[in-house]
């Protein structure tokens, strides 16, 4: 879509989609300015997300929102984010022992291409199993069920993704949300019961003033998890190794570890897993000088205002290392990459994203210096809203 994105950002940086009806903005400066700008909403999330989730902080603004953010944060920086740093490592380490050829014959054999004993995808086998398996760990799930926790994961995703409007896979996504919540429900009141270190004793602790997040809100939030921090985090680390792979930089990243956060930074600007959010535009407004009639829906295309040539040079290259990308700030909202979006839904879980992705990488750096592309692969990318490597076929024992 680069090409479409390019003529945008030089004719048309705010323009109204004739079929669509919606606006689509694609600069730096108007995706920016959109979400930090209170008259546009969230609401535009209320349909799909609401009926598969709840109410979350996704879709909330105003008072609520800032309330429930309050709640949640503390969990997701800092300290809190220092606490799950073993485990994160834990579960990437395990999930690695499975994708190795010896230790793990049998899932190995499953993924091994016949033709080439050494040939690992790495999207199927790793990239996609490691975020939701980090949430699981979080939420102290027995490793027993992992497995039904990953199922209802694929079924609500699939919800979420179902544009065609297929009946089978509605209905699978709603008996998944019924599933969950029915899973989740004992778990939640034995954690307020009973509080341990994990993330729901965390979450039903949490208290803002005299404000604390019920029972439902919180199985709410644990599904939006999935959706938020699960097929995000899972392309975002695809991408990472296949720019890395791709562009023949593993043995340089290899070789100097400074450069794996820049190289994280840089590859969330260049292959944004999430490319388009969504706003509702609640009063007439004047953006970039198109008028945008209140009752629009905006589509900010991340994807094309990270390759802004105003604000990046060289915008279309993957450049570990940019001086226009601070590692320090892409993380944390300020002025960086557009990925995580920014303004009061900069996306919670950033620090933990990074932190898996580092530690993911880091791993796979120590575990396989000699990792390259098997012979003959071309991972290509697919999606339009999320975005990354439908398959990443490596040789890891090179
Ligand atoms: C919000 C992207 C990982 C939890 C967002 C938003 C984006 C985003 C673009 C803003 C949506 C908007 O304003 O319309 C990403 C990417 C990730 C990632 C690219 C991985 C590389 C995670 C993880 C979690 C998470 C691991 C788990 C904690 C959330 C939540 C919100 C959010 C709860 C809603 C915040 C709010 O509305 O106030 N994310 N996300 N995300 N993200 Fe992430």
């Amino acid at each position: 879509p680069h090409a479409f994105y390019r003529e945008l950002r030089a004719d048309a940086p705010v323009l109204q989609d004739a079929r669509l009806g919606s606006f689509l903005v694609s600069t730096y400066r108007g995706v920016s300015s959109v979400y930090k700008d209170a008259r546009f909403s969230t609401r535009a999330y209320t349909g799909t997300l609401e009926a598969i989730h709840g109410r979350t902080v996704l879709s909330m603004d105003g008072l609520l929102h800032a309330k429930n953010r309050a709640l949640l944060t503390p969990h997701f920086r800092g300290q809190g984010l220092d606490r799950v740093h073993a485990l994160i490592h834990r579960t990437a380490a395990k999930i690695l022992e499975q994708i190795v050829p010896r230790r793990a014959q049998r899932l190995a054999d499953e993924m091994r291409d016949s033709a080439d004993g050494s040939r690992v995808d790495l999207v199927a086998g790793f990239a996609h199993r490691y975020p939701i398996a980090v949430i699981a760990d979080m939420l102290g799930l027995p490793e027993s069920d992992h497995e039904l926790f990953a199922g209802w994961y694929g079924k609500i995703m699939a919800f979420v993704s179902n544009l065609s409007g297929d009946e089978e896979v509605h209905r699978q996504g709603l008996q998944a949300r019924a599933d969950l919540a029915g899973y989740m429900a004992p778990l939640i009141a034995y954690r307020r019961e009973h509080p341990g270190d994990d993330l729901i004793s965390m979450l039903v602790q949490s208290q803002v003033d005299d404000y604390r997040m019920t029972d439902d809100e919180v199985r709410a939030y644990i599904s939006l998890l999935l959706t938020a921090g699960g097929e995000t985090t899972d392309k975002a680390f695809g991408s990472l190794c296949k720019n890395l792979l791709v562009g023949g930089e593993w043995a340089r990243v290899r070789d100097n570890r400074d450069l794996v956060d820049a190289a994280i930074a840089e590859t969330l600007r260049f292959s944004p897993p999430s490319q388009i959010t969504t706003r509702m535009c609640e009063e007439d407004v004047e953006l970039e000088g198109v008028q945008v009639p209140a009752g629009s829906t905006m589509l900010l295309i991340a994807a094309s205002a990270n390759r802004d040539e105003s604000r990046f040079e060289r915008s279309e290259e993957f450049v570990i290392g940019r001086p226009d990308l601070d590692p320090a700030r892409a993380f944390s909202g300020a002025a960086g990459h557009l990925s995580f979006g920014t303004g009061r839904h900069f996306c919670l879980g950033a620090m933990l994203a990074k932190t898996e992705m580092e530690v993911g990488l880091n791993l796979l750096l120590d575990s396989f210096p000699g990792m390259r592309l098997a012979d003959g692969a071309e991972p290509v990318d697919v999606g339009l809203r999320t975005r990354g490597p439908r398959d990443l076929y490596v040789n890891l024992a090179a």
